[in-house]
């Protein structure tokens, strides 16, 4: 075919994402080649772990040296899947200054040091492609920079964290309570050895990050998400939430509030029939809501070698079948917005907390409340004397509001137990 071209890829690391990439970049080849004439090539390999360089892979391509990588000329595109944010950045940077576009899937990077990669990739007029670093295999960051540059994107709600959702699900499913499904997602291998930066909310932050940005077209950092985790999340809640009809998920929640950003990930209690409430397992979904969309959401695997690599070689077939680089090549952060107040934010709260089962209580519960402009939509009581348990939910409610109002249920002493908060979506 006259328009073949050859592209020769530069793959840093070869982990998990990076031998999946170099496996499907060879089993896709010839329908690559035959439906865009670009004939992809791994031609070189930064790994120095011996352990990671398999023996049906040939030798010759692997280097220990970045600068055979940076300096061969004919490595058209850098495809770094390393990790971390030094060397990552490092190489990134060199090799966008030596004149190759790049694909990354490190959101870390991108949601703590984008913005110098993003500006030097506009300098430079080279491509920084990122679509693995959110949600694996789903395409979101095309959906979000292509398909609804005309949307409007108000809201951006994401199940992003596949091993916080596989505990949550188990948990819904009554198979155990926090620790112990961890445990056991441990020695299955779904969940890290440290697990910390996924059940503490970091992973999905990052994520957040990154989608928060391209959905107002302004910088997120990572230390601009205000993010907790799932560990205080006990089973007991789980089923509370459970039998008033809501499923808790971790969530992040990109929302463009009068003009300002806001975005947070915290668990919260998904009304059963709301198409976030049915991701199970280690799924991931973004589920957008625009001004002339509607509701759209994506759902699909969120990690995964074999998924994320799809996601990568999406990124080098559309880096090199685009002519006029254009909007792509820019970055999307064109506005400066500001950041909406955290304890100005409106949401709805699930309160549990043990009570003294004595007449009067409740009122006095209310009426705090009350004071505060907190409307109550719900409350039950279980159990008796000691063991009475108490579960409110509320109306949405400036988020400085309930939390004065929860101080001063504190002060009234008739609570036995720390009250559990949890957001409603
Ligand atoms: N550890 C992540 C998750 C996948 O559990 O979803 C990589 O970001």
């Amino acid at each position: 075919m006259g328009r073949d071209r050859v592209v020769r890829i530069g793959l840093l690391g070869f982990g998990t994402i990076g031998s999946s990439v170099y496996r499907l970049i060879n089993k896709e080849h010839d329908q690559i080649l035959e439906g865009t004439g670009v004939d992809l090539r791994v031609a070189k390999v930064l790994e120095i772990d011996p352990k990671k360089r398999p023996a049906d892979v040939p030798e010759g391509l692997f280097t220990a040296d970045f600068a055979d990588i940076l300096n061969d000329p004919d490595i058209d595109i850098v495809v770094e899947v390393i990790g971390g944010t030094t060397f990552a950045f490092d190489f990134l940077d060199a090799a966008m200054r030596a004149g190759k576009n790049v694909v990354t899937a490190n959101k870390q990077l991108l949601a703590s040091r984008g913005q110098s990669l993003f500006e030097l990739a506009g300098d430079e007029g080279r491509h920084l492609r990122f679509e693995a670093a959110v949600a694996g295999a789903i395409p979101i960051i095309k959906v979000m920079r292509e398909s609804m540059i005309a949307a409007g994107i108000k809201t951006v709600y994401g199940i992003v964290n596949g091993t916080t959702n596989y505990i949550l699900t188990k948990m819904y499913a009554d198979e155990g309570d926090y620790a112990d499904i961890l445990k056991k997602a441990q020695e299955l291998g779904y969940a890290e050895a440290d697990p910390t930066a996924d059940v503490g909310g970091g992973d999905a932050a990052a994520k957040m990050a990154i989608l928060g940005s391209i959905a107002f077209h302004s910088r997120v950092k990572l230390t601009d998400v205000a993010y907790e985790g799932i560990q205080n999340v006990t089973l007991g809640d789980v089923r509370y939430a459970k039998d008033l009809g809501f499923v808790v998920k971790l969530i992040g929640a990109a929302r463009l509030i009068d003009g300002q950003v806001s975005v947070r990930v915290f668990p919260a209690l998904v009304p059963e029939q709301h198409p976030l409430a049915s991701i199970n397992g280690a799924n991931n979904a973004v589920f957008l809501q625009g001004d002339e969309i509607g509701e759209i959401m994506l759902m699909g695997p969120g990690a995964g070698g074999q998924q994320t690599a799809t996601a990568v070689v999406s990124d080098i077939v559309s880096i090199t079948n685009t002519k006029d680089v254009g909007f792509l090549q820019s970055c999307s952060c064109y506005r400066a917005l500001g950041f909406y107040p955290a304890d100005e934010v409106e949401s709805a709260f699930f309160i549990k907390t043990n009570v003294e089962d004595v007449s009067g209580v409740l009122a006095r519960i209310a009426s705090v409340f009350g004071d505060h402009g907190v409307s109550i939509a719900s409350m039950i009581q279980k159990g008796r004397g000691a063991e009475a348990e108490l579960v409110l939910i509320t109306h949405p409610t400036k988020e400085k509001n309930f939390f004065a109002a929860i101080a001063d249920m504190k002060a009234l002493n008739c609570c036995t137990s720390e009250p559990m908060t949890l957001r409603v979506l």
